[in-house]
């Protein structure tokens, strides 16, 4: 395995999408760090922005955190905190993240994924920032069927609004690294779950209809698989791609282990010991058969080894959920 060595520099760090599930954890390990961590997000009712704002107030307590309600589609906002510091790198999660409500709302999707992230790579050219990592997402291989997916595979049929913004906002990174020598990463997330993780999520949607003894909406027939990355694994992925130094690489972020949603269902029940109550409802619109990552790309360039096996990972998010949301 390569080893990969950090700079003892410490840096100041813009973090969109702060708020969020993984914004909140990658600002946390990184003030922990010791960088400087200014984290934008607009608190959008995605979801519950209470839970937004309880992940910034764990934030709060380190002084160097420093968070600025604002978003990322107002390019006059974003220019009066990005020219008020030296900024290292920005890493932007910002998004609106979900692969059925892009189909509701394509022109919001596209406003914020792509508007957004140009906004920001605008920014970082006119302001000289020189590092920049973008979430991109496992939804650009679409329905493909040569597994695991791999970062050299065609990532021409997008399924869903989401997805097409996702490569979209690849797409203007390479753009930006070719043209303007920002050094630009792009990290396909593969199903990120964990404590405090979306609410919008089979992971959490599971687990909560488990604890609550409410039924599920089982889509399809339970043979669609994801490859369910927790969000440790996925931070320490996401900090070592901001040191990375190279003009433009797209990586995986995964497990490398596909979980159907069978097996998923049983570990739970398993984990619980409580039996689930199912909906059975066709395969939704939007969404792809399987997710499975090739992670060779990460481990060399990042160092990245996943360490979470699903089932730790699932026990963790129920001791989780049943302490603070039930
Ligand atoms: N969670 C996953 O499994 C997963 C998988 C693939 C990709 N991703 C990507 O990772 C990133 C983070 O996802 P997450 O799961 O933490 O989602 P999240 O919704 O918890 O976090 C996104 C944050 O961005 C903020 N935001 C949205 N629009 C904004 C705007 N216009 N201006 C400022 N802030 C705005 C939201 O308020 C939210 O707090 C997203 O880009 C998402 O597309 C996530």
């Amino acid at each position: 395995m390569k080893i990969v060595e950090y700079s003892w520099m410490k840096r100041t760090i813009l973090l969109t999408g702060a708020a969020g599930f993984i914004g909140s954890h990658t600002a946390l390990a990184l003030v922990k760090e010791g960088d400087t961590v200014i984290g934008i997000d607009n608190l959008n009712d995605y979801y519950n922005p209470q839970w937004k704002k309880d992940n910034l107030k764990k934030l709060s307590t380190y002084q160097n955190f420093k968070f600025f309600e604002s978003d990322i589609c107002n390019f006059s906002q974003m220019e009066k905190i990005i020219k008020n510091s030296k900024f290292d790198a920005i890493i932007h999660l910002a998004a609106r993240a979900g692969v059925r409500p892009s189909i509701e709302q394509p022109l919001l999707y596209q406003e914020v994924n792509v508007g957004g992230t140009l906004n920001l790579l605008e920014l970082a050219r006119q302001y000289n920032v020189k590092s920049f990592v973008f979430a991109s997402s496992s939804s650009v291989y679409g329905n493909q069927e040569k597994i695991p997916f791999s970062e050299t595979d065609p990532v021409n049929r997008p399924i869903s609004p989401y997805a097409a913004t996702k490569r979209a906002g690849e797409l203007l990174c390479h753009t930006y690294s070719h043209l303007h020598h920002i050094n630009c990463i792009c990290l396909r997330f593969f199903t990120v779950y964990g404590p405090g993780g979306r609410p919008d999520m089979a992971p959490y949607l599971f687990t909560e209809a488990i604890l609550k003894s409410k039924s599920i909406n089982k889509f399809g027939d339970g043979s669609s698989e994801r490859d369910y990355t927790y969000i440790d694994d996925i931070v320490a992925g996401v900090v070592a791609a901001s040191h990375l130094k190279r003009p433009f690489e797209i990586i995986n972020l995964g497990n490398n282990q596909p979980i159907s949603l069978n097996d998923f269902i049983k570990l739970l029940e398993k984990i619980t010991a409580k039996k689930m109550k199912i909906k059975q409802l066709p395969m939704q619109a939007g969404d792809v058969k399987r997710t499975y990552a090739d992670i060779s790309k990460a481990q060399k360039l990042l160092g990245y080894e996943p360490k979470t096996t699903f089932e730790e990972g699932l026990s963790k998010l129920v001791a989780w959920y049943s302490a603070e949301r039930l």
